[in-house]
């Protein structure tokens, strides 16, 4: 059985949650064996700038991580969600953060935006967020005009076999739309490294966390609150769940995270 139709405004919904954004890390950040958070900031703190545009900035876990900086002279971060903008503008705020920029506007009309198309950016960062772009090539090459000289481009998304053993549970009773499967698992290497490659020098970074989830609860919670839920197949999938952990006591998964730095040839 395949689900469709609306399947595209459904996926979107719960890509722009904010709880369901929120439910994710927790779960990645409570059960993960990896420090995630550090090797992103080993990342961060190789990169040079003052000036940076984070897209997709979702309730802010990068844009702290800037501001935390305090090099920065200018700050703007983007999405769609205006409920996880305010909770990325209260986070920046309890760390007495100043002068940032939030703003609620799709990634594809973001260079619209004066105050973003006037700018040459030191950093441009999307994490998590550049496969929900309807036009990939374009948005890269917005970034590309909107880098400064010697500037950064960092994309962070999932590759390989990323969520896997949940997806062949899953797909035991559904295909998963293709925009999931190819999210979390080629469009790095064959939609953004392509793109990038073409007009700046590329430099890849892998990390890999296994995430143990404790209980059948736990990983239905993560799963409810994904992109590829299906409330149509609850029923059927909690029962593979639970004999999973019949069988194993736990549920293990690998999160692989790739992070694409571009720079000027
Ligand atoms: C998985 S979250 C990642 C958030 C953040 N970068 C992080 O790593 O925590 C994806 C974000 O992309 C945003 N988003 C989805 N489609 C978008 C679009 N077309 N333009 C701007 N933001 C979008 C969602 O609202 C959500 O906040």
């Amino acid at each position: 059985m395949n689900i469709k139709s609306d399947t595209h405004s459904e996926l979107m919904h719960s890509a722009t949650s904010t709880p369901n954004l929120k439910q994710r890390s927790e779960v990645n950040k409570n059960y993960g064996t990896n420090d995630f958070d550090g090797w992103v900031d080993c990342l961060i703190n190789k990169i040079q700038f003052t000036s940076i545009l984070d897209i997709c900035c979702g309730t802010g876990n990068q844009l702290l991580k800037y501001a935390a900086n305090n090099r920065n002279v200018l700050l703007i971060g983007v999405d769609i969600s205006q409920e996880s903008l305010q909770a990325a503008d209260s986070r920046l705020r309890s760390i007495g953060a100043t002068g940032y920029i939030l703003k609620k506007v799709a990634m594809e009309d973001m260079f619209d935006d004066h105050e973003i198309s006037n700018q040459k950016f030191d950093l441009i960062s999307c994490f998590y967020g550049l496969y929900y772009s309807t036009d990939t090539k374009k948005t890269l090459e917005q970034m590309i005009d909107n880098l400064a000289y010697d500037g950064t481009i960092l994309i962070v998304g999932p590759y390989g076999n990323n969520n896997s053993p949940l997806f062949e549970i899953i797909e035991r009773h559904f295909i998963l739309p293709d925009i999931v499967k190819r999210s979390s698992s080629t469009f790095m290497e064959h939609e953004v490294i392509p793109i990038l490659s073409q007009y700046l020098s590329i430099n890849t970074e892998t990390f890999k966390n296994m995430i143990s989830y404790p209980s059948s609860k736990v990983l239905m919670d993560y799963w409810k609150a994904s992109t590829f839920f299906s409330s149509a197949h609850e029923n059927a999938i909690l029962l593979d769940i639970e004999d999973h952990f019949n069988t194993h006591g736990s549920f293990k998964m690998e999160k692989h995270i790739m992070a694409c730095l571009a720079r000027r040839l």
